[in-house]
């Protein structure tokens, strides 16, 4: 067996990659992190005549590359198990910059019915009214109506791992073979499962994305996101979508995301534990009306998803209280640990109330999320017998 070298990703851990992956420490001043780089410009070589101002990878303007972002880059690709990663200033770039690059005018995608918000309104509006894209909305955990639904024109199918907010869960290895025998391309946005949790690529998928903001960054002080595939795909994402679009991750952040990172998986590990924990006491609460985590066996695809998430199943549950709205607000107004806030994957628990008719395309959740809404909870890093008995004191008060 190979020694380990924290520089080869093949020869270590999660953990040690976590922590050492994509490390280039400044050769000339030696601190032993890459530091948080400041410039918007590089020095040109001596002669520059022939640098082309549209390159994308080097080292001479920040939009086409800059130094934190490689190492950021180097990290989640092998994180992932991807050929290469581009990362942006938000997931949502990060989403457009894959579609914007792949898609053409005349183009037909079939999307997960349940999506996170901007992706709805990107696929339902704006690129069919702006750039004559094609899209249907799927209940992607149906492979008969994925199939359907596919037209000789299809070249994406994109899914969530576990769908915002629902949780309902995209098989990728199926979903796989169905877009590949239609040609298309299978992306998925693991933003509720990153690695180590769970790796889309191993399963057939093409590319994945993630929203850095969440659980990668994971401590709420950053936005980011990125896309991660084989090279010849990202280096056309790279070209297209960074270069000449310009949603460029600021040096900062992809400071902050990568240091963010290092702890990871082990955040992971505790976040999961205390999501089965709390959705296992809220759904044998009888003020509680339905829980959705793909951790319990209530969950309409739980088996599919102890196959496939073989790091554990997330840190965001949904669910509603048998009250009604008023109820869901004094029971949100009630905690005094857990912060109201729309976001997840941060190091303290969030929950947002999200009233029907609120969210882009939630005509397609299932009909109990409609009652009174539904409230997101995101777990954090907090004691989970205070995060319990914060839910339980809030139950008494609604
Ligand atoms: C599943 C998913 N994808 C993408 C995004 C967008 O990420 P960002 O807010 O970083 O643009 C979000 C944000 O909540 C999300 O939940």
């Amino acid at each position: 067996m190979a020694a380990p070298d924290k520089r080869d990703p093949s020869t270590v851990g999660e953990r040690t990659w976590a922590v050492h992956g994509g490390n280039d420490p400044h050769a000339t001043t030696g601190p032993i992190r890459t530091p948080l780089v400041l410039a918007n410009s590089y020095h040109l070589p001596e002669d520059a005549s022939q640098v082309s101002w549209s390159a994308a990878g080097g080292l001479f303007y920040a939009r086409n590359g800059h130094a934190n972002q490689h190492v950021l880059e180097a990290k989640l690709a092998a994180l992932d198990g991807g050929e290469a990663s581009v990362v942006f200033a938000t997931g949502v770039a990060a989403l457009h910059a894959l579609f914007f690059t792949h898609l053409r005018s005349g183009d037909h995608v079939v999307v997960s019915s349940v999506t996170y918000e901007a992706v709805w309104r990107l696929f339902a509006e704006l690129l069919p009214r702006r750039y004559g894209i094609e899209a249907s909305f799927v209940d992607v955990t149906d492979l008969d109506a994925v199939r359907g639904a596919l037209r000789p024109t299809t070249r994406l199918l994109h899914v969530e791992s576990i769908a915002n907010p629902t949780t309902a869960v995209a098989d990728v290895a199926a979903l796989a073979e169905v877009a590949h025998g239609a040609g298309a391309l299978l992306s998925v946005d693991s933003t509720f499962t990153p690695p180590p949790l769970y790796r889309p690529l191993a399963d057939g998928a093409d590319v994945v994305v993630h929203s850095l903001t969440k659980f990668i960054n994971g401590h709420g002080d950053a936005m980011g996101g990125v896309v991660t595939g084989s090279r010849a795909l990202l280096d056309q994402v790279r070209a297209d979508a960074l270069v000449d679009v310009g949603g460029v991750l600021s040096p900062f952040n992809a400071w902050l995301i990568t240091r963010g990172s290092v702890t990871l998986p082990l955040r992971l590990r505790a976040q999961v534990a205390s999501a089965q924990r709390i959705a296992e006491f809220l759904e044998q609460d009888p003020r509680v009306a339905f829980v959705a985590y793909p951790g319990l066996p209530s969950h309409p695809q739980h088996e599919l998803a102890r196959r496939q998430f073989t790091g554990g199943f997330g840190a965001v549950l949904t669910f509603a209280l048998t009250g009604d709205s008023a109820a869901h607000t004094r029971f949100v107004n009630a905690l005094k640990v857990i912060t109201p806030a729309v976001s997840l994957g941060h190091d303290e628990t969030l929950i947002v109330h999200a009233g029907p008719g609120t969210r882009g395309g939630d005509e397609n959740y299932p009909e109990h999320f409609h009652r009174a809404g539904h409230l997101r909870l995101a777990v954090g890093l907090e004691d989970t017998d205070d995060l319990v008995d914060d839910l339980a004191a809030a139950l008494d008060t609604a």
